[in-house]
């Protein structure tokens, strides 16, 4: 089976979420979410085997205010690069007749055969997980509703032009575009480079060599100019805090696992995940790479822009 991207290679996918399912579990939190959480109003003595729960939570339902989509509108959703089905799960909790099911039937994409597996065995109902990139999604029907968190930040490559990075992105608009129905709406949650150029230096190195090979993030500017022509943005939250509060609650509780994660990965793996986390931490706090959730909108035809 072949997997298209312009971004992370497959390969590079398996490299980074093959170190097992059971890993993961250890220091993420029950709802297996692996993006940046929403804070607002959490106190920080909060332990956080309640605080990371509910502030992941929190972030879901973000989203699918962003989509527009309320209790009972049993939507058709689409959630591109779903990790172990956080959204998926949350999403349509209720959906089956249930009265404030937002999502009455999901699609998720993932590039990670051990993340497939998993959702498979977990059979969320109404839930189609599948083995793919979204360069190869070709739907039967339309969403009403498409979700990216933390799958961006995949979609480029460190050897990338501007201009290739920007074609590439382009054409994960135009993709949404053409999956979604007429005033349907999407949603991104991304990592993107702030107060630096580029991932250039110490941190950046470290986590693009050992942890993400030759990952590139995209920067506001590139994601704007590439939405244009098929999305009206309408809400857009930059948040660097976020994500160093979530990587420092992974960071603990990774700490705390250590027995457990070094029986699975070995010392020098729990080393080096305690880097990354510390590492990604730092280059936050530092504000050399921020966090943003857009909303947008679908234009019923793309605009021509001028080049
Ligand atoms: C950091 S995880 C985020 C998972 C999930 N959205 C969450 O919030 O927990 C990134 C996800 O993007 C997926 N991904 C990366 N490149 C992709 C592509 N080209 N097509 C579809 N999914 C992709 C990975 O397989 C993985 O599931």
């Amino acid at each position: 089976m072949t997997i298209t991207t312009v971004g992370t290679s497959a390969a590079d996918i398996e490299h980074h979420y093959d170190l097992g399912n059971d890993f993961y579990a250890l220091w993420l939190d029950e709802t297996l979410a692996y993006t940046a959480a929403k804070w607002d109003g959490i106190p920080r003595e909060e332990p956080d085997a309640t605080a990371l729960p509910r502030a992941q939570r929190a972030k879901l339902d973000h989203h699918l205010d962003l989509v527009g989509a309320r209790p009972g509108d049993r939507l058709r959703l689409l959630d591109v690069g779903c990790g172990w089905g956080a959204m998926l799960a949350h999403a349509g909790r209720d959906g089956q007749g249930g009265r404030d099911g937002r999502v009455a039937e999901a699609v998720g994409l993932t590039i990670s055969p051990a993340q497939h597996a998993f959702l498979t065995a977990r059979a969320l109902p109404g839930v189609e997980p599948r083995l793919e990139s979204w360069e190869d999604h070709r739907p039967d029907r339309p969403y009403d509703a498409v979700v990216a968190m933390g799958a961006f930040e995949h979609f480029a490559t460190a050897g990338m032009t501007r201009a290739e990075r920007l074609g590439g992105y382009a054409r994960y608009f135009e993709a949404c575009h053409r999956w979604l129905r007429p005033g349907g709406r999407t949603s991104l949650q991304t990592i993107a480079y702030d107060g630096v150029a580029d991932g250039s230096g110490p941190v950046g190195e470290f986590v693009g060599s050992d942890i993400f090979p030759s990952a590139r993030l995209p920067r506001l500017s590139e994601i704007a100019a590439a939405c244009d022509p098929y999305f009206s943005v309408v809400a857009l939250t930059a948040s660097a805090e976020d994500y160093a509060r979530t990587l420092a609650c992974w960071s603990a509780r990774l700490l705390r696992a250590r027995e457990a994660a070094e029986r699975l990965v070995g010392p020098e793996g729990y080393r080096r995940y305690r880097r990354y986390l510390r590492a990604s931490e730092v280059t936050f706090l530092r504000g050399a790479a921020t966090l943003y959730r857009i909303g947008f909108r679908r234009r019923d035809e793309p605009l021509r822009l001028p080049v």
